[in-house]
């Protein structure tokens, strides 16, 4: 079942605290010369022009990105992630993971996209074409088996990207069997785990990221959550947040984190709110 289309959610909150942690882990690996390589285990189409008929069937980006568009960030990751989507946002599009990461590859570093659905895999190459592909490579294959297959990178310095759609009740089970084996490969692999909040609208799927992350927590890396709620749990509007579990992570991403979240919250709402939380620090080891 391939049915998840990025393209009815992008730029909503979700999109704004991964993109927004994503971008910190990228500036982090690019403060040293040496090379690194990414990967994004559910990539998507790449790009996502705002007036296509999926994207304003919810204009989910009225409450993500678009109250944040001309705000003066105080907060340099907020910052960073505006200046990144300020290119796309005046062209009235959403740029996806794999864009924005492509454009923050310098020559040396490398990038691993891999898309399962073959028409978001073709598009996807085209957007990534567009911007020169270097050495960002597209593959259309299932990412979690991908990652594995490629994992370690040589060199092994490097960022996972893990956003999987969350349609089946399996892929938390599948992710983090997928981490554990990651782990087992790449130890200093940096993670970015993305996990919606779900109300009890959602049935049996509610309460479950949570149980994934605690269980996650329980491997012997570093690892805090990062989570943004627009709404209150118990005001049942279905996914009234999400979070990333960010895993071996980079120095003060969540001091960085906290700060742009505190901001964005401002932003979007009286219920919004953002929580971080440490999961396993380096003196529990
Ligand atoms: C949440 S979207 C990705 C959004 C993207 N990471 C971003 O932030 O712009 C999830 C994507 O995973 C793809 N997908 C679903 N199952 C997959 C699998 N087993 N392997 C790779 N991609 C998959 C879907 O087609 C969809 O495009």
């Amino acid at each position: 079942m391939l049915s998840y289309k990025h393209a009815f959610h992008a730029g909503n909150h979700a999109d704004v605290i991964k993109h927004m942690c994503w971008l910190g882990v990228i500036n982090y690996l690019k403060k040293k010369e040496k090379p690194f390589t990414l990967f994004d285990t559910h990539s998507g189409a790449g790009c996502y022009p705002l007036n296509s008929e999926q994207t304003q069937k919810n204009r989910e980006y009225e409450s993500g990105i678009d109250p944040l568009a001309n705000v003066q960030p105080n907060a340099e990751l907020l910052k960073m992630y505006l200046d990144a989507m300020d290119f796309y946002w005046q062209q009235q599009q959403y740029p996806g993971s794999p864009l924005i990461a492509t454009r923050a590859l310098r020559p040396q570093d490398s990038a691993h996209y891999m898309e399962l659905h073959p028409n978001e895999a073709d598009i996807l190459t085209d957007v990534i074409r567009g911007v020169g592909m270097g050495n960002a490579h597209v593959h259309h294959r299932d990412g979690l088996e991908g990652l594995i297959a490629m994992t370690p990178p040589n060199p092994n310095r490097g960022a996972v990207l893990i956003d999987p759609p969350y349609e089946r009740f399996d892929e938390y089970r599948e992710v983090k069997e997928a981490v554990t084996k990651l782990f087992r490969r790449w130890q200093n692999a940096q993670l970015v785990l993305w996990y919606p909040l779900l109300s009890a609208r959602a049935d049996k799927k509610s309460g479950v990221s949570e149980v994934m992350i605690e269980a996650l927590a329980g491997m012997s890396k570093t690892a805090f959550s990062a989570e943004l709620h627009i709404d209150k749990k118990e005001n049942d509007t279905g996914m009234y947040g999400s979070g990333v579990l960010v895993m071996n992570p980079p120095w003060q991403l969540d001091v960085q984190l906290d700060a742009a979240l505190k901001e964005v919250c401002g932003h979007l709402g009286p219920n919004a709110i953002s929580k971080i939380r440490w999961l396993k620090q380096e003196s529990d080891q």
